[in-house]
């Protein structure tokens, strides 16, 4: 299943995500082994989001223990709307962690399960006072910090919620050390563009934008955008385009490209405009 994320409200932190970082890569199997280099940077949010699905049914083993009723040996969280679940155990009186959000509380219960142990599912004998969950930053699982960011952002998207969850950072992705962890990462990996010509085309943004003139097609001509919004205001009218509506124009341009561009297709495209004056 494709998580379909609810991009309004979406957030993240940009700033994080100016990361030009290359690592090495394990060969698809069969192939001499070659040294290919992958941009983190490459990641899309969506993809993010599905490597963290990804792990959740599988290298995670999450599903072994979280599933439907009657089998499930632990809540389904993937058949409930686990934020809105976590503002519920925070409010219960029996909550002690440190943690004030849901991001705070899925990843408290990931790596202190015992912190706060869901009524009737503790270890037989302990009164709830002990989880039977394992702590998944330890070994066998041994999730990486990006991958339990990932499977935080799936959590919270897969039910329409805003991920707060941020990108890799470049410091964290220079952490990347495990083979399934690349493998998963490289699996994801959209073809980015290149050059401004291929950015313009594959976001059909001159289908509704006449670039070199002041003509109005869909939206208004952005011969001189440069020239009447500043760099932060371009950026705001392509990542939420709903924030601040051009005078006389419908609200009709996409308000998915946060989560659809890279980081370096929207820088790319940002300096491009940024120039038309
Ligand atoms: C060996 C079984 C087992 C595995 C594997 C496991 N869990 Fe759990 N998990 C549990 C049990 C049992 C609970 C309920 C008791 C508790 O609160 O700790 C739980 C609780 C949770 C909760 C809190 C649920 C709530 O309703 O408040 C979250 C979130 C969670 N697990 C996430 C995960 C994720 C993500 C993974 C995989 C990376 C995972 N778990 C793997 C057994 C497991
Ligand atoms: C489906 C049509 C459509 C597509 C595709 C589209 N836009 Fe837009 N765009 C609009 C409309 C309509 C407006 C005016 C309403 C608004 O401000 O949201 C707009 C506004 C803008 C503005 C603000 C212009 C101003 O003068 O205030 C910028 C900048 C912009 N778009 C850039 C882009 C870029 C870059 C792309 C491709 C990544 C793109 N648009 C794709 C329809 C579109």
């Amino acid at each position: 299943m494709k998580v379909l994320l609810k991009t309004l409200g979406f957030s993240f932190s940009l700033t994080l995500l100016f990361t030009f970082v290359t690592y090495l890569l394990p060969q698809v199997e069969g192939e001499a082994p070659v040294e290919k280099e992958v941009d983190l940077s490459a990641l899309t949010m969506d993809d993010f989001i599905s490597m963290g699905e990804e792990l959740f049914n599988n290298k995670g083993t999450c599903t072994l223990c979280h599933k439907p009723a009657p089998l499930g040996r632990a809540p389904d969280i993937q058949g409930a709307d686990m934020v809105a679940l976590s503002g519920e155990r925070l409010a219960d009186e029996r909550y002690q962690g440190q943690a004030k959000d849901a991001a705070d509380y899925i990843l408290e219960s990931m790596l202190d399960p015992s912190r706060y142990v869901v009524a009737t599912w503790g270890k037989k004998g302990t009164n709830d006072s002990e989880s039977p969950m394992p702590a998944i930053d330890k070994p066998p699982i041994e999730l990486s910090k990006i991958e339990i960011d990932a499977v935080i952002a799936y959590l919270q998207a897969k039910d329409g919620n805003e991920v707060t969850v941020s990108l890799p950072s470049a410091e964290d992705a220079a952490s990347v050390v495990s083979a399934e962890e690349k493998t998963t990462v490289a699996a994801t990996l959209p073809a980015p563009a290149t050059t401004i010509e291929e950015a313009l085309g594959k976001y059909a943004c001159s289908s509704c934008h006449a670039l070199e003139s002041a003509d109005t097609l869909v939206g208004p001509g952005l011969v001189d955008v440069g020239s009447r919004l500043s760099r932060d205001e371009i950026r705001q009218s392509i990542v939420d385009p709903n924030a601040v509506i051009a005078e006389g124009f419908p609200a009709a341009m996409p308000a998915d490209f946060a989560t659809k561009m890279t980081v370096r297709e929207l820088d790319m495209i940002v300096a491009y405009l940024v120039e038309k004056k």
